[in-house]
This record gives structure tokens, C-alpha cells and sequence, in this order.
């Protein structure tokens, strides 16, 4: 969906120079097909099986792009109250909403019982106790699958890593039998299904495999104890290709090998995000300045870690691309891309080399779809930025740019 043409950047049939012309920098841009044709690919390797593929919002809560999701018959991971709230604007149904977190709160939990989502996905024996009350005093029973933590360690960022031993998610795998048992004395408490996520930006199959297999050995023996267990939630943390030569697994290959490790009688649910929305979107910024300083060039941009705070908190790789192709023979020099914010860890790029475009032209800082605009901040006091969809030839504003004036919107005093 990202391709040159005549020397110029285009994102489906849009020119990435006329967006940030008409909305300004720095601006999210997003790709409506790339965003359908990576949940196509979901869809189709889930034919064989009965489940859901549940868009993890946390990655990009943006309304108009639930929306799509929504569309083509998606579901939601949703984290929080607010996301439940997003999505049910959003146009999801909510038999199609799944909830996990280890802090739901009692206001959270009667929000989403009230909401009738499909399942919470249970973290504490605690939560599970505050699940079963609220129920009661709503008279309604609440479907839940415990979220089992299986001592896996996938090689990723260890920020995001969920399903180590020593992680705060999910039930510990010794108590996770005790677990089911519990619940299946609890009035108003209904079991459907089992859930585990392992972490994010996975690039290997095998953990998600041997996790497969351990949550396998649970199902076994919860079934033996007369329990059944219809859905078994996979999570999501399929990772993308951020950088080149970085070799990514499909979600067919993903889901066929989960497949093949539970019984054919189950349902399936799988929550991606990144590997939905991550390729679909990328962060346009200008070139305010340039310098030298101590033997690199600085290129500095309207493009903040207030906007895209993933380089700074992961060391995260993001390709950054000129929207116009520069000449083969223009000079390339080792280069700090920052932002304007008062850090030294204030930066979407270190130590690229890249050409030396001139002050006033556009960088494309890419594949920021996935955790970009959902983490942005106004740190510093930089209003929230744009956000842009384009739709073949079509460019459609989908959240303005804040103003000074919502910056201070909430205060009271
Ligand atoms: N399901 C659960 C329960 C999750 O906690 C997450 C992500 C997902 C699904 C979706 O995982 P994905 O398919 O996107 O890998 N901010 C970090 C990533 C945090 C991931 C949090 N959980 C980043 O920018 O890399």
C-alpha cells in the first residue's frame, strides 16, 4: 500500500506530500485496505474452525478504524471500561467483545455485564469473587474464561512479554485447575472458555506452540472434572516486520499450528492488534531544522515521543523514509531523527543514514500504526495530532488536531 511513484510517496492512491499539505504534521496516516487485507488473512486461516478474531484495541482505539474492523464482522479485545465504550460506538456486537486486565474495576465490571459483552477473561481469584457478586446483584450470570499465565518466554522486548513466570497476568499455571474448581461453585459465574497471551511483537511460532501445549494439559484436566471448556483464547502478539530481512510468520501458519494442538471440537478466539493495524498506519512529520553537532546531523521534526512514544520506551525500530525519493547521488549521512520535546530520549530514529533532505520536506516514519496514536500524549503540552484514513483515492480527517484550548479543557481551577 506504501509505493513511489514518479518520485513520490503515495499511501493507496493518495501522494503522502498533499496530505501533509491539506492536514498538517505531524499526522497519522492510515491505509483502509492494508487494514481489511491483514484481517482478510486472519479470516481466512480461521475457516476451518468456529471462533472469533477480536481486534485488540488497545492498539489503536481510533473510532473510524474500529469502525471498519466492526464492519467485516471483527470483534474487540478491549482492556478497560473506556475501550468497552469505544467499541460499542464503534458499531461491535457486543457477543463479540472479550475483556481482559488485571484491574477491572467494579464500575468496569457491571459496566461490561451491563453491556452484556460475550466473556471477561479472568486474572485473580479476587476478580473472580467481585465478577460473581456484581452479577448477583445485577440477577445475571457472567461468562467468563480465566486467563492462565503458562510460564512461556517468547523472544521479544521483556516489556512486553506477558507469559513468563513472574509477569503480574493471568492466573499462575499451578493454580489454574484450583481456578476452575472454584468457579464452578460460584451461583452466577458461567465457564466458556480458557484464555492466554504470551506477549507482543512475537516473531517465532514455537512459544506460542509450547504455550498451546501446556494450556492444552489444563483443558484436559479441567474437562476430567466434568467442566467444559468451549473457547479457547489464544490472545494475540503475532509480530511485523519493522525492519528489513526481519522474516514474520503468517497467521495462517500461527493458527494452523494452534489448531493442531487442541481437539477439533473447540472454538477459537485470536486477538490480534499489531499485525491488523501496525503496517496500515504511518506518522508524516516535517524537517524543522537540521544541524551538526558532536560529528552527526540532527534532523529535527514536528514529530514528538509525546506522538509516538514507541523508540523511546522499547528502543523500537521504525523505517524512516523521505515522502519524496531522493536522487541516488545525494549525500547520506549518519543521522539522529528527534522530536521537539525537552528529553534526550526524545527521538522516532538514531543513528540512520539517510539522505540529507532539506528543511520544510516530509519524513515518513513507518509501520506506526500498532501502539502509535493509542500511547500518544500530550507531554509538553502538544496537542494531540491528527489522524487521516485514506480509502483508494479518497483522504478522510478522522480525529482533528487538538487546539491550546483542549489542553486545558478538564481543568477546574
Ligand atoms: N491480547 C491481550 C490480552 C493483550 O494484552 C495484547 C497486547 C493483545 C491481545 C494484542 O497483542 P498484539 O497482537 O498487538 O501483539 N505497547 C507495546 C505493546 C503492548 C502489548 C500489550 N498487549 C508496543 O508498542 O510494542
Amino acid at each position: 500500500m506504501l509505493e513511489f511513484r514518479k518520485g513520490d510517496l503515495y499511501i493507496e492512491n493518495v501522494k503522502l506530500s498533499d496530505v501533509a499539505k491539506e492536514y498538517g504534521t505531524s499526522t497519522y496516516v492510515y491505509s483502509k485496505q492494508q487494514i481489511v487485507n491483514n484481517f482478510e488473512n486472519y479470516k481466512k486461516a480461521m475457516t476451518l474452525r468456529d471462533g472469533l478474531i477480536c481486534f485488540a484495541c488497545k492498539t489503536n482505539s481510533s473510532g473510524a478504524i474500529l469502525k471498519i474492523l466492526a464492519d467485516i464482522g471483527a470483534g474487540a479485545d478491549t482492556t478497560s471500561g473506556g475501550e468497552i465504550y469505544r467499541c460499542l460506538k464503534a458499531g461491535f456486537n457486543p457477543s463479540k467483545i472479550v475483556y481482559a486486565g488485571v484491574g477491572k474495576t467494579v464500575e468496569e465490571i457491571e459496566y461490561a455485564l451491563k453491556n452484556k459483552i460475550f466473556m471477561f477473561n479472568v486474572e485473580s481469584f479476587e476478580e473472580l469473587d467481585a465478577i460473581d457478586k456484581i452479577a448477583a446483584n445485577l440477577k445475571i450470570k457472567a461468562n467468563i474464561a480465566f486467563r492462565v499465565n503458562p510460564y512461556v518466554n517468547p523472544d521479544t522486548h521483556s516489556y512486553i512479554v506477558t507469559g513468563k513466570k513472574g509477569t503480574k497476568f493471568g492466573i499462575s499455571y499451578e493454580d489454574a485447575v484450583k481456578a476452575y474448581l472454584t468457579a464452578k461453585r460460584k451461583k452466577n459465574i458461567n465457564i466458556v472458555g480458557i484464555h492466554f497471551h504470551i506477549g507482543s511483537q512475537i516473531l517465532e511460532i514455537e512459544s506460542f506452540v509450547v504455550a498451546a501445549k501446556k494450556i492444552k494439559k489444563i483443558v484436559d484436566e479441567v474437562e476430567k472434572n466434568g467442566i467444559r471448556i468451549s473457547y479457547i483464547d489464544c490472545g494475540g502478539g503475532l509480530g511485523i516486520k519493522y525492519e528489513k530481512g526481519e522474516k514474520v510468520p503468517s497467521p495462517k501458519c500461527l493458527i494452523s499450528e494452534i489448531f493442531s494442538v487442541f481437539d477439533k471440537d473447540k472454538k477459537f478466539i485470536f486477538e490480534p492488534g499489531r499485525s491488523i493495524i501496525g503496517n496500515a498506519g504511518h506518522l508524516l512529520a516535517k524537517v524543522l531544522y537540521r544541524k551538526m553537532s558532536g560529528g552527526k546531523n540532527f534532523f529535527i521534526t514536528d514529530a514528538g515521543m509525546n506522538d509516538l512514544i514507541r523508540p523511546t520506551l522499547y528502543n523500537a525500530y521504525h523505517e524512516i523514509i523521505p515522502v519524496k525519493k531522493i536522487n541516488a547521488n545525494v549525500k547520506k549521512v549518519r543521522s539522529d531523527v528527534v522530536g521537539p520535546v525537552c528529553e534526550s530520549g526524545d527521538f522516532v530514529g538514531r543513528n540512520r543514514i539517510l539522505p540529507i533532505v532539506k528543511q520544510g520536506e516530509y519524513l515518513l516514519i513507518t509501520c506506526a500504526g500498532a501502539y502509535g496514536a493509542a500511547m500518544s500524549s500530550e507531554y509538553n503540552s502538544r496537542p494531540l495530532l491528527a489522524e487521516v484514513l485514506i480509502d483508494d483515492k479518497q483522504t478522510k480527517l478522522i480525529r482533528k488536531r487538538a487546539n491550546y484550548k483542549d489542553l486545558i479543557l478538564n481543568e477546574v481551577l
